[in-house]
């Protein structure tokens, strides 16, 4: 009867708008989000007015502080890297928008969710197991597994027969998919779907590239509390605050390009093209100020599950308890993480030059190659290795026999 859409106020959400009201005839309800992906939020107000939603029943928040706060910095106190490379600009941001539709179907009395997503990727998955985890019993409603309009022709038919506007760009083929926000920019498919071929220059829209940057080092220092980015150069900003400024210092230096095959939850291999400018820089400095800061058992027992939290956020389960259990052990580990690091940013790449902290475990007086430290014997560490070496060598008498 009701149905809380997530709309972008693109083509392809306005007319999952038309049909979901033409074939479910449901009320639909709109919610658009400021997740900083650099889009103005009124048109998609007035495009869905246009589309017939009473001003009621449109939805639309700025949630930035809220996505690099709750759900960005705490998946960066954990360093996490799917495959080893991907950021997860995207699959981080899928849980928030899904919490806010959920939210809204509440106060509006609706019994129906709906999105965006095709019936091929992760995005469905996420969006789908947010909405079930928050709220069991809702509708799902996934336009892109239901309907016909399966070729770009027939969806361009039916946006022409049911007078939504279509941008003079968006009237032959799509180019590419692209998902945007605060944290990363990602394109996939069309010129991409070959991943033997080079993305051309114009894929990428965030960043410029490594060749154009400057031939002269940007030097900036990151504070750190609690394993939270809170300072550039001693300024104090907000979490999307930061986040913006260190975007812009990695765009004019061109950091933060990822091309990468990466494996699907569905199964299949895609190959996408990522920017994530700042974030790269944040990674960097996060590990640098852990690398003082974290004790040598903590900081491996966080990169031994650091590939499982972000293959979790990657399958969607953010809202699950093995994620919330990861997540208490990644934030217990952060209450020393305090500090500053120093980065050097050059021509697409970023670099710890520098890190400080008032809790700092580096002790110069250890490990110096000066005459130091009495708390250190040298004689000690004969013991150490000879016992580390007992199984080497009984193995070792072993096989000069049997060889
Ligand atoms: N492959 C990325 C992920 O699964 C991005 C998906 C959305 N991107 C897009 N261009 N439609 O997180
Ligand atoms: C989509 O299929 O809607 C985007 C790609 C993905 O979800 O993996």
């Amino acid at each position: 009867k009701k149905v809380v859409l997530a709309y972008s106020g693109g083509l392809d959400t306005s007319v999952i708008l038309k049909w979901l009201q033409t074939t479910y005839g449901c009320e639909v309800v709109t919610f658009t989000a400021d997740l900083g992906q650099g889009e103005e939020l009124e048109p998609a107000r007035k495009k869905a007015e246009l589309l017939g939603i009473k001003p009621e029943n449109i939805f639309i928040e700025d949630v930035r502080e809220e996505f690099v706060s709750e759900y960005v910095f705490p998946m960066f106190r954990a360093n996490a890297l799917y495959e080893g490379l991907y950021l997860l600009g995207t699959s981080i941001a899928r849980p928030l928008i899904s919490k806010k539709q959920i939210e809204i179907a509440r106060k509006v009395g609706a019994d129906a969710v709906a999105h965006g997503a095709t019936g091929k990727g992760n995005d469905q998955v996420r969006f789908e197991l947010s909405y079930y985890a928050l709220e069991p019993e809702i509708k799902v409603i996934a336009p892109w597994r239901e309907w016909d309009l399966t070729s770009r022709t027939r969806l361009l038919e039916f946006a022409e027969s049911h007078q939504i506007p279509i941008a003079k760009d968006k009237r032959g083929e799509a180019p590419f998919s692209v998902d945007a926000n605060l944290l990363h920019s990602s394109s996939e498919g069309k010129v991409l779907e070959d991943p033997a071929e080079e993305a051309p220059e114009y894929v990428y829209q965030r960043t410029i590239s490594p060749e154009a940057a400057p031939d002269k080092a940007s030097y900036i220092t990151i504070g750190f509390e609690k394993g939270d980015a809170v300072s550039i150069d001693g300024v104090a900003l907000s979490p999307a605050g930061l986040l913006t400024r260190l975007n812009e210092l990695g765009k004019e230096n061109g950091i933060g390009r990822l091309d990468l095959v990466e494996n699907r939850f569905v199964g299949m291999k895609s190959r996408g093209v990522y920017e994530t400018p700042g974030g790269t820089i944040l990674l960097q400095a996060h590990r640098g100020i852990e690398s003082i800061t974290l004790d040598r058992g903590a900081a491996h027992l966080k990169d031994d599950i650091m590939p499982r939290y972000a293959e979790l956020i990657y399958y969607g389960f953010w809202f699950s308890p093995e994620r919330e259990m990861l997540q208490a052990l990644i934030d217990k580990s952060q209450e020393f993480v305090t500090g500053e690091v120093r980065l050097k940013l050059y021509k697409g790449n970023v670099e710890v030059v520098g890190r400080s902290s008032p809790y700092s475990l580096y002790n110069q007086d250890l490990v110096t190659f000066e005459e130091g430290a009495v708390a250190y014997d040298h004689r000690d560490a004969a013991g150490f290795i000879k016992l580390n070496a007992l199984r080497l060598r009984t193995l070792a008498n072993r096989d000069r026999k049997v060889r």
